[in-house]
């Protein structure tokens, strides 16, 4: 990634000031009118009545991953690290900036405190700050990055890493049997998998009107776990062909169906463009859990959700997880593929 300045800096600067590199095109800039109001909230999906085998639970995950790609899941049990997590996000956050270049993302690295995306000098550039981090497995790390001057961060990091591969894990379980095999065929088939978290501050803005925190895009996981801000709604995704916002429920975890699952549902389940937009007020926080599957792993479709009358295969078989990942960032700045 090429070295940006710190957007938390600029504005630290000065409030009013938005660089020229930040603000979007015209037809790219967020507009009230794409907004949809009247759209009923993404779904909600109770953890525990899935860890119970409730099949109705399990029913509404279907329609969930089929007519929306996203939903917030409560009733996790993981409240306490959540809480824990965010104040330890916040913390790195407020270092001073000399602090927090000894994290600084290497040139072509992806782990690191820097930008996202940033792939020339004459791209736009999203109105945020982060860190990202592979976190599982354990020797995926590269301890460089953490920041082990603040008290317990590791710790919390470590423990959230792994309370949000429980959640997933149950996702995995559920979606295995909503497609007809074992319950635990979609984690083995991550293969080698690794879990990264993207620690996002998005700074408030004097012009949420002309910058985006987050352009629009797809995961490039297989799903992703987002733990967001309990009052700033910021997140929209793009449903039934107009942004939708996803209204924060206090304690819940976001998660969203990512273009390997679509791949490996073929496309039953659907990997949905997002963004995130800035506000005057405050700035906010988030932190995404990526699930991403070995760099072997191939994308093709389970052969239970194969059928060559009905549902024929909608995507190439062969293509492997590291492959199709090269292709995307190379293309990450034009939505999605
Ligand atoms: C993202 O999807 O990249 C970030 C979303 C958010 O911060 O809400
Ligand atoms: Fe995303």
């Amino acid at each position: 990634s090429l070295p940006v300045p710190s957007v938390q800096e600029i504005v630290r600067n000065d409030a009013n000031n938005i660089p020229e590199r930040y603000i979007k095109n015209p037809e790219d800039r967020p507009k009230g009118s794409d907004i949809c109001l009247v759209s009923d909230d993404i779904p909600i999906i109770n953890l525990y009545m899935l860890s119970k085998g409730d099949e109705d639970e399990r029913r509404k995950l279907d329609i969930a991953c089929q007519e929306w790609g996203f939903f917030q899941i409560i009733n996790h049990g993981a409240d306490g690290v959540l809480t824990k997590m965010k104040a330890a996000v916040e913390e790195f956050f407020d270092l001073p900036l000399s602090e927090k270049k000894k994290y600084g993302m290497a040139a072509n690295d992806v782990q690191g405190y820097g930008q996202g995306y940033v792939v020339s000098e004459d791209q736009k550039l999203d109105w945020n700050d982060l860190l990202f981090l592979i976190t599982l497995p354990a020797n995926f790390r590269n301890i460089k990055y953490w920041p082990l001057t603040i008290p317990g961060f590791k710790e919390t990091i470590e423990e959230y890493a792994k309370e949000i591969q429980r959640v997933a894990d149950e996702i995995f379980a559920n979606l295995s049997l909503l497609m007809g095999v074992e319950s635990d065929f979609l984690k083995q088939m991550h293969g080698d998998a690794k879990q990264g978290i993207r620690m996002n501050y998005y700074p408030s803005c004097a012009r949420p009107d002309l910058v985006l925190g987050v352009s629009p895009h797809s995961d490039s996981s297989s799903i992703t776990l987002l733990v967001q801000d309990d009052e700033i709604t910021a997140l929209q995704i793009k449903h039934k062909g107009a942004w939708v916002p996803v209204k924060p429920i206090p304690n819940a975890i976001v998660v969203n169906i990512g273009d390997v699952m679509e791949a490996w549902s073929n496309g039953r389940y659907k990997s949905i463009e997002h963004r995130a937009v800035t506000n005057v007020e405050k700035p906010r926080i988030s932190a995404a859990a990526f699930v991403i599957p070995g760099n072997e792993v191939e994308l093709n479709p389970l052969k239970t959700m194969v059928d060559d009358d009905g549902r024929p295969r909608i995507f190439k078989n062969g293509v492997k997880y590291i492959d199709y990942l090269r292709y995307t960032l190379a293309k990450k700045m034009e939505g999605k593929l």
